[in-house]
């Protein structure tokens, strides 16, 4: 399996905690353990703002500002913008000709978007193939996992089926049989006897560990040319060599991270804190934050259960005496809610320090991030050229 790791975000504009905690310190984590290929996801933003281009640059600016400012490397990942490698689009277009409408009609954000956006009319071509579009996101750098939420995964699953469909097609060739078994041979006699144990396993009896296995077998194969990889990994399979190969969704682990009201933060509940937030304003939003509605008084006890401060504990408080401190306190009316907004406030703020000094020196340097993102973008179109040079070769459009 490739240890390439692809993921994208629509340039919503500035970040906030809840991207910190639900995706970003993930992606932190991730560059360290695999190639990774991070890009703003431009288009797919026109999808819901063909009507108002206009925030698109800005948000993209923004957006890079703020995955910089909190441990983003450019040195260990390859951050790029979507329009600037336009393979993307090219193999959108390809594969929006084999694709079946019904496979875009029946994910679910199809027509949940469409409900929760009701003003906007999003009937459209675009629109239906977001997740197309995103399907050559991924293939196009022929990504092994992609981290994604919950809500993402349908798109990921989607992906999977447009390669195999692909492979299906395409990945057909004259004498494959042969040359599977002029492959295998070269595997050497205690390889190759491997090899076809583990493919019997996964094929008669559907053991994917199997099937796991195999592929890294081959993958560390160091004197087996590509093409014959690529067949050799078909041939585990089916009857056909893989082109595309298919990905899988690295579920982000879920970091609840709520908002100012006990929602899940988010831009459209206006229940954020921004990772470039003024102090005096995170101040502000976590005082007038509500609280258990049952403590009118100060000598009112309260539970913190019903309290969105103490999910803001649960986050922020790993210490079990503050804990404890609130719990007793909150159900006694020992302290205050005041009083018990206090640690979180400093949290906050000791957390944020760091990543806005950061975002001042980008802010202050918009000719580094440029280049931080133009270097990005060559760097990601080596792949997709690439890519796109043996999907077009596969597809029989070769003009010489
Ligand atoms: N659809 C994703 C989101 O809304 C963004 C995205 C676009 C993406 N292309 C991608 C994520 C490719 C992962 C891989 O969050
Ligand atoms: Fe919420 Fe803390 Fe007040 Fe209890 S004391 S209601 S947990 S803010």
């Amino acid at each position: 399996m490739s240890e390439r790791v692809l993921s994208g975000m629509r340039p919503t504009g500035q970040l906030h905690l809840g991207h910190y905690h639900g995706v970003l310190k993930n992606w932190i984590k991730l560059q360290h353990e695999y190639q990774c290929y991070f890009f703003i996801a431009d288009w797919h933003a026109l999808t819901t703002e063909y009507d108002n281009t206009s925030i698109i640059a800005p948000s993209v600016w923004d957006m890079v500002i703020d995955w910089l400012a909190v441990g983003i490397n450019p040195g260990d990942a390859t951050l790029f913008i979507q329009s600037k490698v336009p393979e993307h689009a090219e193999l959108h277009l390809l594969l929006s000709m084999s694709t079946p409408l019904s496979w875009l009609e029946r994910i679910p954000t199809y027509k949940d978007q469409q409900q929760k956006l009701k003003e906007k009319d999003l009937a459209t071509y675009g629109f239906l193939g977001y997740p197309l579009l995103q399907s050559a996101d991924i293939l196009v750098y022929k990504a092994g996992r992609v981290p994604v939420g919950e809500d993402q995964v349908a798109h990921v699953e989607l992906t999977r089926e447009i390669a195999r469909r692909f492979n299906h097609f395409y990945g057909r060739e004259v004498d494959f049989k042969k040359k599977v078994k002029e492959a295998i041979r070269k595997m050497g006699k205690k390889n190759a006897k491997i090899y076809k144990e583990l493919r019997k396993s996964y094929q008669e009896k559907g053991d994917h560990e199997a099937l796991t296995t195999a592929q890294a077998l081959i993958s560390n194969q160091q004197n087996i040319a590509l093409g014959d990889k690529k067949r050799l990994l078909g041939y585990l399979e089916g009857e056909t060599q893989t082109i595309l190969p298919e990905p899988e969704a690295l579920l982000t682990p879920i970091a609840k991270m709520p908002g100012l009201d006990g929602q899940k933060m988010s831009k459209s509940y206006k229940n954020t804190i921004a990772l470039r937030e003024p102090p005096s304003s995170v101040e502000k939003k976590i005082r007038t934050m509500p609280t258990d509605p049952a403590r009118i008084r100060r000598t009112d006890p309260g539970d913190p259960e019903k309290c969105p401060v103490w999910q803001f504990h649960l986050v922020y408080s790993k210490d079990e005496t503050i804990q404890n401190w609130v719990q007793n306190g909150c159900r006694s009316a020992g302290i205050g809610c005041v009083e018990c907004k206090q640690p979180i406030i400093d949290a906050i703020l000791a957390e944020l320090a760091p990543i806005q000094e950061r975002a001042q020196h980008y802010i202050e340097e918009p000719a580094l991030v440029r280049s931080i993102l133009a270097e990005g973008s060559e760097q990601a179109r080596i792949v997709a050229r690439e890519t796109l040079k043996e999907v077009r070769q596969v597809m029989g459009l070769v003009y010489r």
